[in-house]
Protein backbone atom coordinates (compact mmCIF):
# COMPACT_ATOMS: atom_id res chain seq x y z
CA UNK A 1 0.00 0.00 0.00
CA UNK A 2 1.52 3.29 -0.42
CA UNK A 3 1.97 6.39 1.57
CA UNK A 4 -0.73 8.44 2.13
CA UNK A 5 0.51 12.01 0.55
CA UNK A 6 -0.39 15.44 1.92
CA UNK A 7 -0.07 17.03 -1.55
CA UNK A 8 -3.59 15.46 -2.24
CA UNK A 9 -5.23 17.20 0.91
CA UNK A 10 -7.54 20.13 0.39
CA UNK A 11 -7.55 23.21 2.71
CA UNK A 12 -10.39 25.11 3.41
CA UNK A 13 -12.55 26.85 6.10
CA UNK A 14 -14.82 24.10 8.41
CA UNK A 15 -18.46 23.66 7.09
CA UNK A 16 -21.26 22.54 9.32
CA UNK A 17 -20.80 18.69 7.91
CA UNK A 18 -17.45 18.56 9.14
CA UNK A 19 -17.64 19.35 12.75
CA UNK A 20 -18.02 15.86 13.94
CA UNK A 21 -15.39 14.47 12.08
CA UNK A 22 -13.22 17.58 13.98
CA UNK A 23 -14.61 16.67 17.06
CA UNK A 24 -13.65 12.99 16.67
CA UNK A 25 -9.86 13.97 15.13
CA UNK A 26 -9.22 16.09 18.45
CA UNK A 27 -10.31 13.33 20.60
CA UNK A 28 -8.17 10.55 18.76
CA UNK A 29 -5.84 12.88 18.90
CA UNK A 30 -5.99 13.81 22.84
CA UNK A 31 -6.68 17.27 22.62
CA UNK A 32 -9.78 17.42 23.89
CA UNK A 33 -10.34 18.09 28.11
CA UNK A 34 -13.37 17.60 30.49
CA UNK A 35 -13.54 21.43 30.94
CA UNK A 36 -14.06 22.75 26.92
CA UNK A 37 -16.95 21.45 24.97
CA UNK A 38 -15.27 20.90 21.49
CA UNK A 39 -18.33 21.85 20.02
CA UNK A 40 -18.76 25.17 21.71
CA UNK A 41 -15.23 26.10 20.70
CA UNK A 42 -15.81 24.43 17.12
CA UNK A 43 -18.91 27.38 17.38
CA UNK A 44 -17.25 30.17 19.04
CA UNK A 45 -14.85 30.02 16.35
CA UNK A 46 -16.46 30.40 13.25
CA UNK A 47 -19.20 33.22 15.24
CA UNK A 48 -16.45 35.57 15.56
CA UNK A 49 -15.18 36.72 12.22
CA UNK A 50 -11.34 37.33 13.69
CA UNK A 51 -11.11 33.16 14.48
CA UNK A 52 -11.89 30.41 12.02
CA UNK A 53 -10.87 26.50 11.92
CA UNK A 54 -9.13 24.80 9.13
CA UNK A 55 -9.47 21.98 7.51
CA UNK A 56 -7.77 19.30 5.47
CA UNK A 57 -9.37 16.87 3.42
CA UNK A 58 -7.89 13.43 2.45
CA UNK A 59 -9.30 12.80 -1.29
CA UNK A 60 -11.93 10.43 -0.01
CA UNK A 61 -13.34 14.16 1.93
CA UNK A 62 -12.75 12.97 5.17
CA UNK A 63 -11.28 15.23 7.44
CA UNK A 64 -7.23 14.24 8.14
CA UNK A 65 -6.08 17.73 9.63
CA UNK A 66 -7.30 20.70 11.38
CA UNK A 67 -5.57 24.28 12.93
CA UNK A 68 -7.97 26.85 14.90
CA UNK A 69 -6.34 30.65 14.36
CA UNK A 70 -7.74 33.39 16.12
CA UNK A 71 -6.09 36.96 16.39
CA UNK A 72 -7.47 39.71 19.27
CA UNK A 73 -6.46 42.71 18.05
CA UNK A 74 -2.52 41.92 18.89
CA UNK A 75 -1.13 38.33 18.35
CA UNK A 76 -2.32 35.82 16.25
CA UNK A 77 -3.16 32.79 18.28
CA UNK A 78 -3.12 29.01 16.82
CA UNK A 79 -5.18 26.36 18.43
CA UNK A 80 -5.83 22.40 17.97
CA UNK A 81 -3.43 21.46 15.62
CA UNK A 82 -3.52 17.88 14.55
CA UNK A 83 -3.21 15.72 11.87
CA UNK A 84 -4.76 12.18 11.93
CA UNK A 85 -2.00 9.70 12.79
CA UNK A 86 -1.66 7.50 9.07
CA UNK A 87 -1.06 10.60 7.53
CA UNK A 88 1.83 12.17 11.19
CA UNK A 89 5.10 12.67 9.43
CA UNK A 90 4.18 12.86 6.17
CA UNK A 91 4.28 17.46 6.48
CA UNK A 92 0.64 18.14 6.64
CA UNK A 93 1.19 19.91 9.75
CA UNK A 94 3.55 21.86 8.50
CA UNK A 95 1.00 22.51 5.79
CA UNK A 96 -1.70 23.48 8.24
CA UNK A 97 0.12 25.55 10.59
CA UNK A 98 1.63 27.65 7.46
CA UNK A 99 -2.00 27.61 5.98
CA UNK A 100 -3.52 29.30 9.51
CA UNK A 101 -0.45 31.59 9.68
CA UNK A 102 -1.53 32.54 6.61
CA UNK A 103 -5.23 33.26 7.30
CA UNK A 104 -3.67 35.29 10.49
CA UNK A 105 -1.66 37.32 8.24
CA UNK A 106 -4.53 38.17 6.24
CA UNK A 107 -6.49 39.06 9.17
CA UNK A 108 -3.76 41.84 10.27
CA UNK A 109 -1.66 39.33 13.08
CA UNK A 110 2.13 40.07 12.73
CA UNK A 111 2.80 37.38 15.23
CA UNK A 112 1.86 34.47 16.20
CA UNK A 113 1.76 32.69 19.92
CA UNK A 114 0.14 29.29 20.75
CA UNK A 115 0.14 26.97 23.95
CA UNK A 116 1.35 23.21 24.59
CA UNK A 117 0.51 21.48 27.19
CA UNK A 118 3.41 20.59 29.86
CA UNK A 119 2.24 17.05 29.34
CA UNK A 120 2.77 17.28 25.49
CA UNK A 121 6.74 17.99 25.72
CA UNK A 122 6.98 15.20 22.79
CA UNK A 123 5.67 17.72 20.20
CA UNK A 124 8.18 20.73 21.02
CA UNK A 125 10.23 19.52 18.51
CA UNK A 126 7.80 19.56 15.68
CA UNK A 127 7.32 23.32 16.40
CA UNK A 128 10.79 23.80 16.80
CA UNK A 129 11.14 22.74 13.51
CA UNK A 130 8.68 25.23 11.99
CA UNK A 131 10.86 28.01 13.52
CA UNK A 132 8.83 28.52 16.87
CA UNK A 133 10.75 29.31 20.11
CA UNK A 134 9.87 29.00 23.78
CA UNK A 135 8.63 32.91 24.52
CA UNK A 136 9.35 32.30 27.78
CA UNK A 137 6.17 33.03 29.54
CA UNK A 138 4.03 31.49 32.23
CA UNK A 139 0.75 31.24 31.05
CA UNK A 140 -1.84 31.90 33.81
CA UNK A 141 -5.77 31.78 33.59
CA UNK A 142 -9.08 32.10 35.21
CA UNK A 143 -12.67 31.47 34.38
CA UNK A 144 -14.92 34.22 33.56
CA UNK A 145 -18.38 33.78 34.97
CA UNK A 146 -21.28 35.26 33.10
CA UNK A 147 -22.26 38.66 33.69
CA UNK A 148 -25.13 39.49 35.80
C1 LIG B 1 2.04 17.71 16.05
C2 LIG B 1 1.44 17.19 14.76
C3 LIG B 1 0.35 18.15 14.32
C4 LIG B 1 2.56 17.15 13.71
O1 LIG B 1 1.99 16.85 12.46
P1 LIG B 1 2.82 16.09 11.31
O2 LIG B 1 1.99 16.12 10.09
O3 LIG B 1 3.28 14.77 11.81
O4 LIG B 1 4.09 17.03 11.16
P2 LIG B 1 4.96 17.23 9.82
O5 LIG B 1 5.05 15.92 9.11
O6 LIG B 1 4.43 18.39 9.06
O7 LIG B 1 6.37 17.57 10.44
C5 LIG B 1 7.00 18.82 10.21
C6 LIG B 1 8.37 18.73 10.82
O8 LIG B 1 8.26 18.51 12.23
C7 LIG B 1 8.97 17.33 12.59
N1 LIG B 1 8.19 16.67 13.63
C8 LIG B 1 6.93 16.24 13.56
N2 LIG B 1 6.52 15.72 14.74
C9 LIG B 1 7.60 15.82 15.55
C10 LIG B 1 7.84 15.46 16.90
N3 LIG B 1 6.88 14.90 17.64
N4 LIG B 1 9.05 15.72 17.43
C11 LIG B 1 10.04 16.30 16.68
N5 LIG B 1 9.86 16.69 15.41
C12 LIG B 1 8.66 16.44 14.86
C13 LIG B 1 9.03 16.51 11.33
O9 LIG B 1 10.12 15.62 11.36
C14 LIG B 1 9.20 17.58 10.27
O10 LIG B 1 10.53 18.04 10.26
P3 LIG B 1 11.24 18.39 8.84
O11 LIG B 1 10.29 19.24 8.06
O12 LIG B 1 12.47 19.08 9.27
O13 LIG B 1 11.46 17.07 8.20
C15 LIG B 1 0.89 15.75 14.93
O14 LIG B 1 1.90 14.93 15.46
C16 LIG B 1 -0.32 15.65 15.82
O15 LIG B 1 -1.45 15.81 15.38
N6 LIG B 1 -0.10 15.39 17.13
C17 LIG B 1 -1.22 15.21 18.08
C18 LIG B 1 -1.93 16.51 18.37
C19 LIG B 1 -1.04 17.54 19.03
O16 LIG B 1 -0.35 17.25 20.00
N7 LIG B 1 -1.08 18.77 18.48
C20 LIG B 1 -0.32 19.89 19.01
C21 LIG B 1 -1.07 20.59 20.09
S1 LIG B 1 -0.12 21.97 20.74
Amino acid sequence: MSEPDPRQTILREITDDDVEQVVALWRECDLTRPWNDPHRDVADARRNPTSTVLVALDATSAVVGSAMAGYEGHRGWLYYVAVAPQLRGTGLGRVLVGAAEEWLRRAGASKVRLMVRSTNAAVLGFYASLGYEDAECTVLGRTLEPSR
